[in-house]
């Protein structure tokens, strides 16, 4: 999302005693308690609890701190730091300078690996540059990625279009291996066509090609692309209306295991005043690229946001979703997280399964079943992020590229 209002916007900013219809439109944001006694029952009294906290302390990567949950249940007093906001204030018990790895559950340890290391390698103090739309070209060793649309520090509004930007992980290699104190890589920005319009989110490579999905701008209508990651980087327009009716503004899509595009439509385009009016409602929908069919598979959100499937396609997180197999509606809607610092937004899953989100904080990661494992804590927050070559992590943080090097690795793309 590019989310202007997200300190002071509607309801879903005001965690202070949300009226009830709002707790259930916004079911994956709660507050840090009720979430963390969940989280420390399921813990204690499942399969985890003969696994002392101590243990994992012993084979702690560096950059990390482990946090037993048990050790916040109660905080106790009023003089105990409570927090008195999702958005300004976060979850850091122990003071931590970010980035650093926050591990809840010791399950966290194997997707960190032994040498896991996290370090800011692009920031530009001026420029949202890295919100969306991160892909990774493995070809080339780069990662693509989308400027704010719309947003703080975006510089593009209704007059003015964002951009796609790239850096390269070779550039980040050598940085790295040139012991760099301060890494500031180049970010190199597309020269793209006027088609492309407020990109949010992409996926890919897809045929080759980036598949972006754009909010649109004015009178421009959102739409789904492909582009080519080389120069020229030429353009095709697969979607651009809902039986002529402009979208909203597209947000973000994800290639479902069976070649379909899901992808998420919400108002932010008109929120942060470059898009009119809506004229649909915020709902997911699937296109078919092979006989351009588009059906709506979800509908009554408040904002529908990130989207990723599991591995076998089964499930939709955004809540979380069974994929009907025979029409591939969403059904079973349920609560899958509810985060505790600001909203989440971006979604990845790995190659084991777990879900990943950008947050108000940084980048949360759950097991299949919704249990917090950890975070990568940035202190500021990240709409989304990209696995890229096995082991590594490319998180974007608005003005801020974070590479992380980690044990786990991304699902393949599917391109069909
Ligand atoms: C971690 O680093 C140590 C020391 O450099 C090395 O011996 C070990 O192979 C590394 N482990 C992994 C999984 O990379
Ligand atoms: C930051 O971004 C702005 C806007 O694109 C650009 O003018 C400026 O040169 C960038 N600064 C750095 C240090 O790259
Ligand atoms: C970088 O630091 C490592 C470890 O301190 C050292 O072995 C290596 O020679 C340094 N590399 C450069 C290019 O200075
Ligand atoms: C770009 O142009 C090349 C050459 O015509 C074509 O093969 C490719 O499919 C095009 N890519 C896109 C995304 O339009």
């Amino acid at each position: 999302m590019a989310d202007s209002n997200k300190d002071t916007g509607d309801n879903v900013h005001k965690p202070k005693s949300p009226p009830p219809s709002n707790l259930t439109r916004n079911m994956v944001i709660a507050s840090v308690f009720l979430t963390f006694l969940a989280y420390a029952a399921a813990v204690f009294t499942g399969e985890e609890a003969s696994k002392t906290p101590r243990d994992a302390s012993l084979d702690l990567p560096p950059q990390s701190v482990f946090i037993d949950p048990k050790s916040f249940a109660v905080l106790g007093g009023t003089d105990k730091g409570f927090r008195e906001s999702s958005f300004k204030s976060f979850f850091n018990p122990t003071s931590t300078a970010p980035p650093f790895f926050q591990v809840f559950d010791r399950r966290f340890l194997s997707i960190l690996g032994p040498n896991a290391s996290i370090r800011e390698v692009a920031f530009n103090t001026t420029f949202a540059f890295a919100h969306e739309a991160p892909i990774y070209v493995s070809a080339t060793d780069e990662v693509f990625f989308g400027s704010n649309d719309g947003g703080p520090l975006g510089l593009s509004d209704l007059d003015n279009n964002n951009v796609i930007g790239k850096i390269s992980l070779k550039d980040v290699d050598a940085a790295i291996a040139a012991n760099d104190s301060a890494i500031n890589v180049p970010v190199t920005i597309l020269d793209l066509p006027d088609t492309v319009q407020m990109t949010n989110g992409g996926t890919g490579p897809y045929r080759s090609s980036l598949l972006l999905i754009t909010s649109g701008r004015g009178p421009r209508p959102p739409s789904i692309a492909l582009v080519n990651p080389q120069a020229p980087h030429n353009v095709t327009v697969l979607l651009d209306n809902f039986f002529g009716r402009q979208f909203n503004s597209l947000n973000d899509i994800k290639v479902h295991p069976s070649g379909n595009l899901f992808f998420t439509d919400v108002v932010y385009g008109y929120l942060n005043h470059f898009r009119p009016e809506p004229l649909l409602p915020s709902q997911v929908y699937r296109f078919d690229p092979k006989t351009g069919t588009v059906r709506v598979v979800a509908t009554d959100f408040d904002k529908p946001n990130g989207i990723a499937f599991s591995i076998d396609g089964e499930i939709a997180y955004i809540y979380a979703f069974d994929v009907d197999t025979r029409t591939h509606a969403f059904t079973n809607r349920r609560v899958f997280a509810y985060i505790d610092a600001g909203v989440p937004d971006g979604l990845q899953v790995d190659l084991t399964g777990n879900v990943y989100s950008g947050c108000g904080d940084g980048v949360h990661v759950w097991d299949d079943k919704g249990t917090l494992l950890g975070k990568f804590f940035l202190g500021t927050v990240s709409a989304n992020m990209v696995f890229a070559q096995p082991g590594r992590l490319v998180i974007l943080a608005e003005t801020k590229i974070f590479v992380a090097d980690i044990a786990a690795a991304g699902l393949p793309s599917i391109s069909p």
